[in-house]
């Protein structure tokens, strides 16, 4: 799923700067409803807005039953950057002109890109930073393997969906390997990409788990890129979210098996600072959403929008 949506931003991207763009941050969004064999998978995206060489651009996935029943799957933004064929920026090749209807959306979307900017301050120094933030995890989990061309997209590079797809792979593995059992992806942090991924690469992902709560656990992914020739770089750090289910799909308590992890111990400094929501305000939450008819997730997804 993850693939196919920064897919589809990367081609509403590529057509509106008229020309090769390539995924440069994700935001945070989660995975509201689970989609099941037999479903259709609708995907939309759309330019919002668009820098100089930066296009802020939304993502909706929603579902539809053979009863053609649709309903939201996730709903992210994300921001894309037009480049060369060598991956260098470009110019954008196009003017953005709102109608008066569309004018609320790119404010917003305008938001998004200054308050971006600021975030990505340190991007030229985070390029360079190989160190291991999993060392140490008690649960982790490494793996390399070669960029071909059949992972890229434009020239040599390796499109970003592809990446995201080796992520939720390696982290599905490790949520499993936890749990014992299945584990859906819950939500996916914001993730910046700070270094592209060359066909002829070797791609090295490292992943461990930084905090366990009773049916969900968060999976922190540092991802470097080698070249045969050049200096290593750092691709991006990515934490998801898992939740480990039943057969039928619905979140299931970890088996008592599994060993503890407590705050104290093996936890990341991150999971500790930032934290998940409190059990109180997600016991608030679900109150509030039952009130409107809304599950805790999609209220959290709409407030997380405003
Ligand atoms: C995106 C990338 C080309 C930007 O390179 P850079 O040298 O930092 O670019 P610049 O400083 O010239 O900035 C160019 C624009 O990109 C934006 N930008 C740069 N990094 C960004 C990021 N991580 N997120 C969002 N926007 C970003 C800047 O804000 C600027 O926007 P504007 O021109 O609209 O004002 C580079 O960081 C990169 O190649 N990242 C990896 C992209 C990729 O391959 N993704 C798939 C991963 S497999």
């Amino acid at each position: 799923m993850l693939e196919w949506m920064a897919n589809i931003g990367t081609v509403a991207a590529t057509r509106f700067s008229r020309g090769p763009a390539v995924l440069a941050y994700l935001d945070r969004h989660f995975f509201i409803r689970p989609v099941r064999l037999g479903e259709f998978v609708i995907l939309k995206a759309r330019v919002e807005y668009a820098g100089k060489s930066s296009m802020e651009v939304r993502i909706e996935a929603s579902k539809e039953s053979p009863g053609g029943k649709q309903e939201l799957v996730t709903m992210a933004t994300a921001s894309y950057v037009a480049v060369d064929e060598y991956g260098v920026p470009r110019p954008i090749n196009n003017v953005l002109e709102p109608t008066n209807e569309e004018r609320r959306v790119y404010e917003e979307a305008r938001k998004r890109y200054e308050e971006r900017k600021i975030k990505i301050e340190d991007r030229k120094l985070r390029r360079f930073d190989l160190t291991d933030p999993t060392k140490g995890l008690r649960w982790r989990v490494e793996s390399s393997r070669w960029a071909t061309p059949s992972d890229a997209f434009i020239g040599n590079l390796v499109s970003g969906g592809r990446l995201l797809a080796w992520l939720d792979e390696i982290a599905g593995l490790l949520a499993a390997r936890y749990s014992g059992g299945a584990a859906v992806t819950g939500s996916v942090d914001e993730t910046a990409f700070y270094a592209p991924i060359r066909v002829g690469d070797i791609v090295t992902i490292r992943a461990g788990i930084t905090y366990v709560g009773k049916a969900s656990m968060e999976i922190m992914l540092d991802v470097i890129a080698e070249g045969a020739y050049g200096q290593a770089r750092h691709v991006c750090t990515a934490y998801y979210t898992y939740i480990h289910v039943d057969s039928s799909g619905r979140p299931a308590l970890f088996p008592s098996t599994c060993p503890a992890m407590t705050m104290k111990g093996s936890c990341s400094w991150r999971a500790r600072k930032e934290g998940r929501l409190g059990m109180r305000s997600w016991r608030r939450l679900r109150r509030c959403g039952r009130a409107l008819g809304l599950s805790a997730h999609l209220l959290l997804l709409i407030l997380s929008h405003y």
